[in-house]
């Protein structure tokens, strides 16, 4: 069994490279379906979402344009866990086609205000793009367009995906080994 250890902690194998790239083609392939002539506007959440977004838009056949933001949850001096800032969006994406893609969606916080943040931009449409979701998690009404995969609310890292700013390099997932 393939493990790894990140600040003292062991991580074990849950889903594989080739896993992850079918998933990544299979969404790309919704997509080219849903957004022909479209042009759609995708944005990528950073930093999670790098990976995801560079290997989704390069099997994207549709024309598209990508743009990248981060969002910022700090209140002051202290973290309140709710997005409060949406930074770096410098596009005019009124009247597009918004395809915004997350690392990993799990109670849907982040979505929610994301949601509101881009809709005072007035896009034609906006819908959410995920590599992994978290469905038990979710509490939220929006639904979520794009999922590569559901998983557990277990801890996952790799592929973007980061355990305190480490391992967002790992070409596999790997889950926190609780033993
Ligand atoms: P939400 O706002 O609760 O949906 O949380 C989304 C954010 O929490 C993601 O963009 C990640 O940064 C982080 N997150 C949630 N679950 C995980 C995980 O299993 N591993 C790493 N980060 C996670
Ligand atoms: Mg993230």
């Amino acid at each position: 069994m393939k493990t790894t250890e990140v600040h003292g902690k062991r991580f074990r194998l849950a889903i594989p490279e080739e896993q992850i790239k079918s998933s990544v083609l299979r969404l790309a392939r919704k997509i080219d379906q849903d957004y022909a002539h479209k042009n759609p506007f995708f944005l990528a959440v950073l930093n999670g979402s790098f990976l995801f977004a560079a290997d989704l838009l390069r099997e994207v056949r549709t024309e598209c344009e990508i743009s990248f933001i981060r969002v910022s949850s700090y209140n002051g001096t202290s973290t309140t866990g709710v997005v409060s800032e949406l930074m770096g969006l410098k596009e005019d994406i009124e009247g597009r086609h918004v395809i915004v893609l997350e690392d990993i969606i799990d109670t849907g916080n982040t979505l929610v205000k994301l949601q509101e943040l881009l809709l005072a931009k007035k896009p034609a449409s906006i819908r959410f793009g995920t590599l992994l979701f978290k469905p038990r998690a979710y509490t939220k009404d929006i639904p979520v367009d794009y999922v590569g995969m559901e998983v557990g609310n277990e801890f996952l890292i790799g592929y973007g995906l980061d355990y305190d700013g480490k391992a967002r390099n790992l070409k596999d997932i790997y889950v926190l080994d609780e033993e």
